[in-house]
C-alpha cells in the first residue's frame, strides 16, 4: 500500500536544501519563507487540517515504537535553537536507537531530535488543526529512514523523514500531570530564555514517556512536509488523535523565550497548508482487527 501511495509522490521531484548551522528564518512572515526556500511554496506542505469525517478510515497496522520505553544512556541537552526547543534523541542504555516503523511507513525511522510548536497569551499554537480546533502546542519526534545516510539525503526523498505528532491542551490546574518525561522538559524552559541558551534535566528518561498514557492506537497519517525552511516534501506524518494535557501553570513558560534578536519567541506555527488531492488517514483499532482478518 505504501508503495502506491510512493508511485503518487514519485513524479514530484524535489530539490536540495542544506539546513546550514544557524538556519535563519523568522515567524514575523512565513509566507514569505518561498522567496529563500521554494519548497515552501511547493507541494505536499504542512501542517494541515485533520477531521475524522473527511479522513479516511482504514485499517492501518499499529505504530511500533522500538526501544521507546529503553532509558537514555546519557542526560538530555535541551536547547533554545532561535526558533524552537529542541533536543537531540540519545541512544539507549543498551546502545540503541529509538525507532518508529507500522502505521504508513514501509521501513524502519530512527528517532533523530524532539521540538514543540506553540502560540502565545492571544493565540493558540498547534500547528496540525483536530476537527476544526487549533490547540495550545504540539510537539514533534523527528525519526529519519535508515536507508538514508544523512539529513540531506532523508530530505531529497518523500519517504525520508517520519514525525511523530503530539497536541496538548491546557487544563486549569495547580496539579502536575503525572508525565514523567514531558515534565522535565517543560520544567526546563525556564532555564532556556536566551538564544542558544541549553539546559540538562537531571533525569534519565525515555523517549516513551513523553507520549504520557496516549493511546499510541488513534492516529491520523498523510504524506507531507517540514513546517519550517526548507519545507522539504520529505515526511510521513503520524498526528496522534487523542490530546494530552498541560497545566495552564507549564504553558506559559513557552511564552517567555527569545530569539536571536532578544525578541520574544512567540507564535511558533506555521499557517494551514493545502490539503490538495492528498489522501489523510486515520486508523483506530477495531478496523485494524476487521483488516487483519
Ligand atoms: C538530492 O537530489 C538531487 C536531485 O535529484 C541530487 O542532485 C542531489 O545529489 C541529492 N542530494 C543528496 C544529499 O542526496
Ligand atoms: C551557542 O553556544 C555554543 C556553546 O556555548 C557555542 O559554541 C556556539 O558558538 C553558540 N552559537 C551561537 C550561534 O551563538
Ligand atoms: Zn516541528
Amino acid at each position: 500500500m505504501l508503495s502506491r501511495l510512493l508511485l503518487l509522490f514519485a513524479t514530484f521531484c524535489s530539490a536540495t536544501h542544506l539546513l546550514p548551522e544557524g538556519l535563519r528564518f523568522s515567524y514575523d512572515d512565513p509566507q514569505s519563507w518561498r522567496l529563500s526556500y521554494p519548497q515552501c511554496g511547493g507541494n505536499y506542505q504542512s501542517p494541515i487540517s485533520l477531521s475524522l469525517h473527511k479522513a479516511i478510515p482504514i485499517g492501518l497496522p499499529p505504530l511500533h515504537f522500538g526501544h521507546y520505553d529503553q532509558p537514555f544512556d546519557e542526560l538530555l541537552s535541551v536547547r533554545n535553537n532561535g526558533h524552537t526547543v529542541e533536543f537531540r534523541v540519545p541512544t539507549t542504555v543498551l546502545g540503541e536507537r529509538p525507532f518508529l516503523t507500522g502505521g504508513l511507513l514501509g521501513d524502519f525511522y530512527e528517532a533523530r531530535a524532539v521540538h514543540f510548536h506553540w502560540g502565545s497569551s492571544q493565540r493558540k499554537g498547534s500547528e496540525h488543526l483536530l476537527n476544526g480546533r487549533r490547540y495550545d502546542l504540539e510537539m514533534h519526534i523527528v525519526h529519519r529512514n535508515t536507508r538514508y545516510q544523512s539529513d540531506e539525503e532523508a530530505r531529497n526523498q518523500t519517504d525520508g523523514l517520519a514525525v511523530l505528532a503530539v497536541l496538548f491542551k491546557v487544563v486549569r490546574t495547580s496539579y502536575l500531570f503525572y508525565q514523567p518525561g514531558l515534565n522535565e522538559i517543560f520544567g526546563s524552559l525556564l532555564h532556556l530564555g536566551d538564544f542558544n541558551s541549553s539546559y540538562t534535566p537531571p533525569a534519565f528518561l525515555t523517549l516513551g514517556s513523553l507520549l504520557g498514557n496516549l493511546d499510541r492506537g488513534n492516529f491520523y497519517a498523510y504524506m507531507g512536509s517540514l513546517t519550517t525552511p526548507p519545507c522539504s516534501p520529505a515526511v510521513v506524518w503520524h498526528v496522534f488523535a487523542e490530546v494530552l494535557p498541560i497545566s495552564h501553570l507549564e504553558l506559559p513558560k513557552f511564552w517567555q523565550l527569545r530569539d536571536r534578536r532578544g525578541r520574544p519567541l512567540l507564535n511558533t506555527f506555521r499557517p494551514l497548508q493545502s490539503v490538495e488531492a492528498r489522501q489523510v488517514f486515520h486508523r483506530r483499532a477495531s478496523e485494524a482487527y476487521v483488516w487483519l482478518k
